[in-house]
């Protein structure tokens, strides 16, 4: 069976859509699946860190960012949306997870919290009026702000947003609240998930079907397939499906400065 596949109107669910990567919009991806159709909801969406008022991501100029992978925004997206329009667009595809969530489901949405022009965002204008539970922090270890001027950023939050009647896994509740996991590395897509936290997330819970609407290089896929559950991904950008097609088939991926790496050696 094909694991990528284009978005169509023809697509129909649940047979298009179970263990597939769909090449389109999120939005329009998820407009096709019913109400109450999937378990969990895994996330990361972009940030949209190149519309930030310091001197760093915007414009690519650089400064304290120029070696952030992210400089140059995605392949399809360019991650820089004035701040209000950003703000409702996070509003209708988390309308869209929760519509398809079943009413035992959850949302795990993976954001950062940042200041700008003396302002806090904590993204409590994005999640306003959805049912979050808990917040847990993803202490990461070291970030990618190497300024003067400033303590090395190292955490981000992850947004559980539940159905009333989700329940973690037996003995889940034991892991915290502050999950402690580097990033990945050796992996050529500019934002992606470490696996460890998304298996993390994924044996907390008994989900059977797990959706990805912003699924990059294929972590949720791949920690899905891993605990012998179902994903549906979705992914704006044909290379990065491609990429994480041959993460889900163990394939040798090219790495610009790495050489080629074996996909096992890679994301142990
Ligand atoms: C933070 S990254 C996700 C990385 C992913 N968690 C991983 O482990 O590789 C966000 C992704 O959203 C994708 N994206 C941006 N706009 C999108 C849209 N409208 N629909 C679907 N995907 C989109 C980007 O191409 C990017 O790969």
């Amino acid at each position: 069976m094909k694991i990528k596949i284009k978005y169509s109107n023809k697509l129909k669910f649940p047979d298009s859509f179970m263990n597939r990567i769909i090449i389109g919009d999120c939005i329009e991806v998820m407009k096709k699946m019913p109400d109450s159709s999937i378990d969990l909801v895994v996330t990361s969406p972009p940030y949209n860190l190149k519309n930030s008022s310091g001197n760093g991501m915007k414009n690519g100029r650089g400064g304290k960012w120029a070696n952030a992978a992210l400089m140059k925004g995605y392949s399809d997206h360019d991650d820089c949306m004035p701040h209000e329009e950003y703000v409702e667009w996070q509003r209708n595809c988390l309308t869209e997870m929760f519509r398809v969530l079943r009413e035992d489901g959850a949302i795990f949405y993976n954001h950062k919290w940042r200041v700008q022009r003396a302002l806090l965002q904590d993204r409590a204008d994005i999640v306003a009026g959805f049912p979050v539970r808990q917040i847990i922090v993803w202490r990461r270890k070291g970030g990618i702000n190497f300024n003067p001027g400033y303590f090395l950023p190292t955490y981000e939050v992850i947004y559980m947003i539940t159905k009333p009647k989700f329940k973690l896994s037996k003995g889940a509740n034991s892991h915290g609240d502050v999950w402690e996991f580097g990033q990945e590395s050796n992996n050529p897509h500019p934002a992606p998930f470490p696996k460890v936290l998304i298996d993390r997330i994924i044996s907390s819970t008994c989900a059977q079907t797990i959706l990805d609407p912003f699924m990059g290089s294929g972590t949720t896929a791949l920690s899905a397939k891993s605990f012998k559950r179902d994903f549906i991904g979705i992914e704006l950008s044909e290379q990065y499906c491609d990429l994480a097609v041959s993460r889900l088939k163990g394939e040798v991926i090219h790495l610009g400065n790495h050489g080629k790496i074996k996909q096992e050696t890679l994301f142990k």
